[in-house]
């Protein structure tokens, strides 16, 4: 398929507008979901689709019943527009990649741009031509269960994570074969919901607006996102999702955003919800005037944007308005190729989802995605020839919490659990016991989202206390315990906030009994955020997230060596849920000599810092050198620094490069990564690692300003492998 030009595409969305009416415009407008299991709903979403009245569809995810829906509007509707089809393919579709966050645990964008290109050739395949992800909201309080589809808590890493995640989907350009439209979400501030509770307000400063927030949709943008989702909270006060400042000022005229806007689900009827919009009618008005162009329905209410014809008739929108948000759907839609090529290969779609290389792919990020976070003597790796393992815990062999939230089109047969990876991978005189030891609890409040889809697949424990007697007598029995402990994938993720970071059930006993019998424990954590172990020390802990399909590979590999674990924490890791908010990246404040004495029962600092990971092997630094010790603004400096393998096997660094600034027009934090990359180095192999420091990095935004500005001033530069590395060297920033 040929590109068509921007004449081309400008020519052809003429030629169509001049036909369309009214109706027809602000169908072009609106997205339904279409849930195939509610049949009433297909219907009438069939009706509106032949009506002309729908332009875009969600969570249709079979091949054939996209190309079904497909045909009905090419070769039904009146103007024969095609749909355009948007899916959450957020960490996979068949292929489950390891959830986002763990992406961001490898410090590798090579890893999340591979993994989404896998993603974007299987959704594509189906027929599918828009993606809702990257999400790219920065999350400091991991009680807020969507911190599992971001990066993190910072704002460098969470823009390498998102430029890569947009290369992955759309490919080099939009309508590039193969690819799907990315959409980062959810413009913005989402992330700080207050207390970690999903959909609660926010309150965001504009330091931390401009500074945290914003700079990973940025880069999203300037990697050539060709779509927005706005968020549901508000900002000062004004729902973004009715924020003309935010869609408008921002997204448009400061960043030159070409592409098309669409809501959260619900999110403009939902303006009215807020107590900002009157009704419905002014609810739509409200959003297409700040900058939406699409609205995504809500799943089971009533759309806003179907309103706009009257909007338009009582001339409270103008023509001008409504044909601007309908030549950016059309413009996608161009581009994409759907005119010349609406349907679905049902065959190739098929292949694309078996495809073995897709696998591979899945595997090697969950491998470079795990978190080492201890190892007393080096009790990882195994020897495949350990006499006896037993395998322990109720996430263990749970194919449904393997893959994590936000998949749907996953093959739960397919998927291979730590026990049966365990299994695959050891020595064939090495005995494998297994129990699950606990039941995992139920929720609180019964969701919306427990249905089959997000049904539990771990196995039933009949009797909790026999089980957990059980499991100390496996682990008695065997050389060596492997608990796979955290979260059940329905505890995580959206709508799924928790108030604390305990074990959820009775874990934490489990753990403890286990740890009692002083069989050596390798603690595995599956889940998305850090958890509280209350002061238990399994000789050994890995982070191994939700790994997906091949997780149990992965991990086993891990386990025994084949693999070696080479991730770094992308948060900070709290000491209990009362410290948070505690970013790394703080900003200094009165008596920094009591820092460590906040509170009267606790410390200050987190128990793993953020950057903080182990790997088999041991690496140090040298000094880090400067081209220069003093640079005029605008200009660039380099670092240097030689890192070495010191230990005993070939092993991967994350080398991360801080910077201080000591004074300027407004405080910056005491420390803020500004450079990272990943090496593989074999032992005794020394590496120099270069990272630039010039405007991109030492220029901020500064309230005292309202602008963003690089000061004259003094930097500190500290490179290591975590967050606590120490400042070394200074340059002076002097005209
Ligand atoms: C609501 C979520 O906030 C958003 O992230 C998602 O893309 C939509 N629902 C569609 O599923």
């Amino acid at each position: 398929m040929t590109q068509m030009t921007d004449a081309e595409i400008r020519a052809r969305v003429d030629n169509l507008l001049a036909q369309m009416s009214a109706e027809e415009k602000a169908g072009q407008l609106t997205q339904y979901f279409t849930f195939s299991r509610a049949p009433d709903e297909v219907a009438r979403v069939e009706d509106e689709v032949r009506a002309g009245r729908a332009g875009s569809l969600l969570f249709v995810s079979k091949a054939e019943e996209i190309d079904r829906l497909q045909r009905i509007a090419v070769e039904q509707s009146r103007l024969g527009i095609p749909l355009l089809f948007g899916y959450d393919v957020i960490h996979g579709l068949r292929t489950i990649l390891p959830v986002p966050l763990a992406v961001a645990a490898s410090w590798d964008p090579a890893v999340a741009e591979e993994g989404q290109a896998v993603a974007a050739a299987e959704a594509r395949a189906i027929g599918l031509h828009w993606t809702f992800a990257p999400m790219v909201d920065i999350t400091r309080d991991p009680r807020w269960g969507r911190m599992i589809e971001g990066a993190g808590e910072d704002p460098v890493l969470g823009s390498a994570m998102a430029a890569a995640q947009v290369r992955g989907f759309q490919g080099a350009f939009i309508g590039a074969p193969g690819r799907v439209i990315a959409g980062p979400k959810h413009f913005a501030g989402y992330g700080a919901a207050f207390g970690g509770r999903d959909y609660d307000e926010a309150e965001i400063s504009d330091n931390e607006l401009w500074n945290i927030y914003l700079p990973p949709f940025k880069a999203a943008l300037d990697a050539g996102a060709g779509n927005v989702m706005s968020a549901y909270m508000g900002l000062n006060g004004v729902p973004a999702t009715g924020n003309r400042w935010l869609l408008t000022d921002v997204l448009r005229e400061t960043w030159g955003f070409e592409g098309f806007v669409v809501t959260d689900a619900g999110a403009a009827a939902d303006l009215a919800t807020h107590h900002y919009a009157a009704d419905l009618g002014d609810a739509a008005v409200r959003a297409l005037d700040a900058g939406v162009d699409m609205e995504m329905a809500p799943p089971f209410g009533e759309a806003a944007y179907r309103t706009l014809p009257q909007a338009l008739a009582a001339g409270r929108i103008t023509a001008a308005q409504l044909d601007t948000a309908v030549r950016r759907v059309l413009d996608a839609k161009l581009r994409m190729g759907l005119f010349e090529a609406p349907y679905v290969d049902l065959g190739a779609a098929a292949a694309m989802l078996a495809a073995p290389a897709h696998r591979a792919v899945a595997r090697r990020a969950a491998e470079r995605s795990a978190v080492l976070l201890h190892n007393a003597g080096g009790l990882l790796p195994l020897s495949r020839d350990t006499g006896s393992i037993a395998v322990i815990g109720p996430l263990a062999d749970s194919a449904r919490d393997t893959v994590g939230p936000w998949v749907f089109e996953q093959d739960d047969n397919e998927t291979v659990t730590v026990l049966a990876g365990i299994r695959a991978a050891a020595g064939p005189a090495t005995r494998v016991d297994y129990t699950p030891g606990v039941t995992m609890p139920a929720r609180l409040h019964k969701s919306i989202f427990e249905d089959d889809v997000h049904a539990q697949t771990q196995r039933l424990v009949v009797d909790d206390d026999i089980e957990i007697a059980n499991s100390v007598r496996l682990a008695r029995a065997a050389e060596v315990a492997v608990l796979v402990l955290g979260e059940a994938h329905i505890m995580i993720g959206e709508h799924a906030s928790r108030s604390s970071l305990d074990l959820p059930g009775r874990q934490q006993e489990l753990l403890e009994a286990v740890l009692a019998t002083g069989t050596p424990v390798v603690l595995l954590i599956m889940t998305g955020r850090p958890v509280d172990l209350k002061g238990a020390e399994p000789a050994a802990k890995m982070m191994i997230w939700y790994p997906g399909t091949r997780g149990g590979e992965a991990v086993a590999n891990l386990l025994f060596g084949a693999a070696v674990p080479g991730g770094k924490l992308p948060y900070n890791w709290p000491r209990n849920i009362g410290q948070v908010p505690l970013p790394y990246a703080q900003l200094r404040s009165f008596r920094p000599d009591w820092a460590q004495e906040r509170y009267w029962n606790e410390g200050n600092a987190p128990l793993y810092p953020f950057g903080y990971g182990l790997s088999y092997t041991t690496f140090s630094y040298a000094a880090p050198r400067l081209s220069a010790d003093r640079i005029a603004p605008g200009k660039t400096l380099e670092v240097t620094v030689d890192v070495t393998n010191t230990g005993p096997v070939t092993g991967d660094e994350v080398v991360q490069l801080y910077i201080h600034q000591r004074y300027g027009s407004a405080a910056r934090p005491v420390r803020e990564l500004k450079g990272f990359q990943r090496v593989t180095l074999a032992p005794g192999e020394t590496r120099a690692v270069r990272f630039p420091l010039g405007p991109g990095e030492l220029s901020y935004w500064s309230a005292a300003r309202r602008d963003r500005v690089q000061d004259e001033t003094c930097i500190d530069v500290g490179v290591g492998g975590d967050s606590t590395a120490p400042f070394m060297t200074s340059f002076e920033v002097a005209g």
